[in-house]
């Protein structure tokens, strides 16, 4: 295990586990579509290619780099569109996928944006969900994990942009992280 681990909160096997029920449930849900996939960067990367590959059906894949801007004060909640998917999504059937859902805000501005843009219908697939980290009301329709309010890295999630490698997600060693940054860094991942 990576020395800046404090424990192992979702093995490779529970992770493994999870995106089998949710790619397989996904299929059956849209057995009769061809959704697109939008993977959002980085972090559903992992995630993205596991579920995916579960999927013995009809998809398609795209991309979307939404940042939130996590430095700071919290309630700042800015979200900066990076990358922009190339994909026409009006009259699509569009499947989110995140790695985590804290505060909702990125989630809630991908959803707005595509259904401004006339997709079909909109869900989401996350493999964790922080309930409690929740400040605008979005729903995740497919979870991985109910995830406790913890420092998680891992399997796709950085602590400045370190750990997305870890095929684990892990609760980070407090000592990596300082008694100031402590505080808002709690809200992130
Ligand atoms: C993280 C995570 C989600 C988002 C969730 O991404 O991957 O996309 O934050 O937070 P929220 O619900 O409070 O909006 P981040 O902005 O850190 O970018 P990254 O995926 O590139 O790490
Ligand atoms: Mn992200
Ligand atoms: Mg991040």
């Amino acid at each position: 295990m990576n020395k800046d681990i404090e424990r192992v909160l979702y093995s490779v096997e529970d992770i493994q586990n999870a995106a089998k029920r949710i790619g397989n449930q996904l299929a059956e849900d849209y057995a009769d579509k061809t959704p697109i996939l939008l993977s959002v960067l980085k972090g559903a990367i992992l995630w993205s290619v596991d579920v995916m590959r579960e999927m013995d059906s009809y998809v398609e894949l795209d991309f979307i780099d939404v940042s939130s801007y996590h430095g700071g004060v919290e309630s700042a909640g800015e979200i900066t569109l990076r990358t922009d998917l190339t994909t026409d999504v009006a009259g699509r059937d569009i499947i989110i996928l995140e790695d985590i859902v804290d505060t909702g805000r990125t989630l809630k501005y991908m959803i707005e944006l595509l259904h401004k843009r006339g997709a079909a219908s909109v869900k989401v697939a996350s493999l964790l969900d922080k309930k409690e980290g929740r400040v605008v009301d979005v729903a995740v329709d497919y979870v991985g994990f109910d995830v406790p309010k913890a420092f998680v890295v891992g399997y796709g999630l950085d602590y400045k942009e370190l750990y997305r490698n870890l095929p684990y997600v892990g609760i980070l060693k407090p000592k990596i992280y300082s008694e100031e940054d402590s505080a808002t860094l709690n809200s992130q991942e």
